[in-house]
Order: structure tokens, then sequence, then C-alpha cells
């Protein structure tokens, strides 16, 4: 999550200059107002959490696969009711964060109500970072399950080719005066943006991520990408990339099973299913009680005591919050050839630069 060490000459960009940048973009390549304001949210809110794996720099890939007709900028998500606090939305091929904006939404409609709202996207893409869900759903005063699958990077335990997505299970709860409750992780040992990411900064990455194409382990993201991720915890990572599939895939009725389009192939639709639910915090008790019991089991765990080595504990997604804290005021570091990828993306379009 902390910014890596590059040789590359790094630039802080303004949050805001960057949000207003990525939207222009993606309005000049057919997205509705509306839409692109969602999308470009997103992406900054990752690049403000430290996620720069999920950020603006994936900005190339989304614009390539609307160049080929591989995902619908102006597709509106339909949304049907299947019970009082179920309903499923249909992406028609459009942005993930765009159904999924709206998918969590209507969640959090349905549990003010209910107490429970679950929502199943179906024929969506990719959505980034988890995380902007869960602040979502946070937004709202809920706690929260974002579940999606994704294409085929990781084997089942045991087996060597890819077949499972590293698809990331996030979830939170709102906190009280301490921090809210924000889990956001790839059932992978480390998620394949960050390999991504290595590959456009030129750096190597542990030799613990990925296999290479002879299932030989790398410090080469390039090697990497051509071989297989590592599931966290061997056999409970991959099990957990299951129950992704099985929550987002099967269950919705989009893609599953290996047969999600990765988001760097422009040549055909994702299918990527996603699984929402938001819960009410003060079904059980009052809020003033729930957020007081969030607040113990926060100070119980950062002031736990520490191994040899750590100078602090962190709860879950903490590290983001102070990340953002500090970009928002110092701006997002972004390598040389990063700012360079966004400059060619706004050539194509006739778009006015990235500020510095
Ligand atoms: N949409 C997709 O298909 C897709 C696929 C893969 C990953 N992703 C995204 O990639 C991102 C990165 O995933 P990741 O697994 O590499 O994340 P990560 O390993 O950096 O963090 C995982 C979780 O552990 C927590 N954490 C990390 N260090 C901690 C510490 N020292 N103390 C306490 N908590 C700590 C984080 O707050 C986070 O909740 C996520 O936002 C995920 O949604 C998306």
């Amino acid at each position: 999550m902390a910014d890596q060490k590059t040789d590359q000459q790094m630039h802080n960009i303004n949050h805001t200059n960057l949000q207003e940048f990525v939207e222009r973009i993606l309005i000049a390549n057919n997205t509705p107002p509306p839409h692109a304001a969602i999308v470009s949210k997103c992406l900054v809110s990752a690049d403000l959490r430290g996620v720069d794996t999920h950020g603006s720099n994936r900005i190339p890939s989304y614009m390539e696969r609307i160049r080929q007709g591989a995902l619908n900028p102006s597709a509106e998500p339909t949304v049907t009711q299947a019970t009082p606090a179920v309903a499923q939305i249909d992406a028609h091929n459009g942005f993930g964060f765009v159904a999924a904006h709206e998918g969590m939404k209507r969640a959090i409609e349905m549990a003010q109500i209910y107490g429970i709202g679950m929502v199943s996207i179906k024929h969506s893409n990719h959505f980034g970072m988890s995380a902007w869900l869960v602040q979502q759903a946070l937004e709202g005063g809920m706690m929260s399950l974002v579940f999606t699958n994704s294409s085929p990077a990781l084997p089942v335990w045991g087996g060597k080719e890819k077949l499972m997505g590293v698809s990331p299970i996030a979830c939170g709860a709102p906190g009280g005066a301490g921090r809210p409750f924000i889990l956001d992780m790839a059932p992978s040992v480390a998620a394949r943006g960050k390999i991504y990411k290595a590959l456009r900064r030129g750096e190597k990455i542990p030799t613990d991520w990925a296999l290479d194409r002879d299932g030989a382990r790398t410090d080469d993201p390039a090697e990497a990408l051509q071989g297989v991720m590592l599931p966290m915890g061997g056999p409970k990572g991959s099990a957990l990339s299951i129950m992704m599939d099985v929550f987002s895939g099967v269950l919705s009725g989009s893609a599953f099973a290996g047969h999600v389009t990765n988001p760097y192939d422009p040549s055909k639709p994702a299918d990527v299913g996603h699984f929402l639910v938001a819960i009410k915090p003060d079904l059980f008790m009052t809020i003033e009680e729930f957020k007081g019991r969030m607040d113990y089991l926060y100070k119980r765990v950062v002031e736990s005591e520490r191994m040899a080595g750590v100078d602090q504990i962190y709860f879950p997604g903490e590290i983001e919050i102070i990340t953002e804290e500090k970009r928002r005021k110092e701006g997002i570091p972004f390598a040389a050839a990063e700012v360079e990828a966004l400059r060619k993306e706004a050539d194509l379009v006739n778009v006015e630069h990235l500020k510095l």
C-alpha cells in the first residue's frame, strides 16, 4: 500500500485536478457526464487511499475497451426487484462502477426499511477497488459486504492453470469516535494490479507473489503476468476466490468458473458479476451502543501488545485512511511513465493535459 521505491521521476498530482481530468477523458470517450462523475470519483478515491493499482492508471485499459466495443460506456443499469429486500441489476455491459454504485444505493435504501438489502449484479465490468463501495455504505450509515468475481489469474489449490480470479472480498462497519472497519483484500498474496503497477514503473516484485509460466518463482512482473498468482494461505485463499465466484458469478447469472474476461483484454465483454449487501447496524441495539462497541473493539485492536519490531498496530482500512489524509494535502504520486500514458489518452480525444 505504501508508496514503493521507483527510479522514475515522480509527480504529485492534486486530486481535484486529477478527477476533473479523468472525467473529461471519460466524457470524450462517450461516457454520459453522470456516469463519468461516478467512475472518476471511484478511481481517484483509489488513488487517494494509496490503492494506486486500481486508480486513474486504469484509464488507458478501460478506454481501449470502449474503443474496441468491449464495454458500452453509455449503458444504463436496469433494476428488477426480486423481493422487498433483494434486487437484481443488469449492467448491460456498462461500467462496473456505475452498476455497482446503483446497486449499493438500492441496497442501502432497502436496508433502511427492512434492516438488510441485497443486490446481485450481472453482465458488468471491473469496478476497481472494492473499498469505495464499503465507503458508500458507510456514508449511508450501513455495514456492508462487497463481493465480485474476476478474470482467471489464480490456480485452485493443487492446480497449476489460471482458473479463479484474484477476486477481492470486502466488508465494512461504521465506527464511533474511532476509525470505521474497512477490510478490502484480494485472496492472493498480492493483488494482480500490484504486478501491473511494478511493470509500469520498471520495478521488481517479491518472489512469493507469483509463479512464471514454468511454475518457478519470479521477481519479474512481465514473467509473473505470463504465469499464475499465488493464493494467500494456500487452500484457504483459493477457497475464498471460489466463494467470490459462487456469490458473484453463479448466483447472478454472469460468467463464472474461469469465463470472466481480463480487464486488460479489449477483445470481448467481461461479464463480471457482483454481490452487495447493506446491513443496518442498529438492528439489535441502539446505534450509540453499536458505535461504542466498535470503538471498544478498535481500541482493543490498536492497543494490543506489539510483537518485536512493530511500532504501531492498525485497524483494517486505517492505513488507507491515513494515506488519504496525506494525499489530499500533498497530492497523489504518479511515475513519469504513468503521466505519459495519461497524456497519450488525452491526445487521442483532444482533451487538455493533466495539470502537473
Ligand atoms: N475488482 C477486482 O477485480 C479486483 C481484483 C483484485 C484486487 N482488487 C483491489 O485491489 C486492492 C488491493 O488488494 P490487496 O489484497 O492487495 O490489499 P492489501 O493487501 O494492501 O490490503 C488488504 C487489507 O489488509 C489491510 N491491511 C494491510 N496492511 C495492514 C496492516 N499493516 N495492519 C492492518 N491492516 C492492514 C488493508 O487495510 C486492507 O483492508 C483492493 O482494493 C481490491 O479491491 C480489485
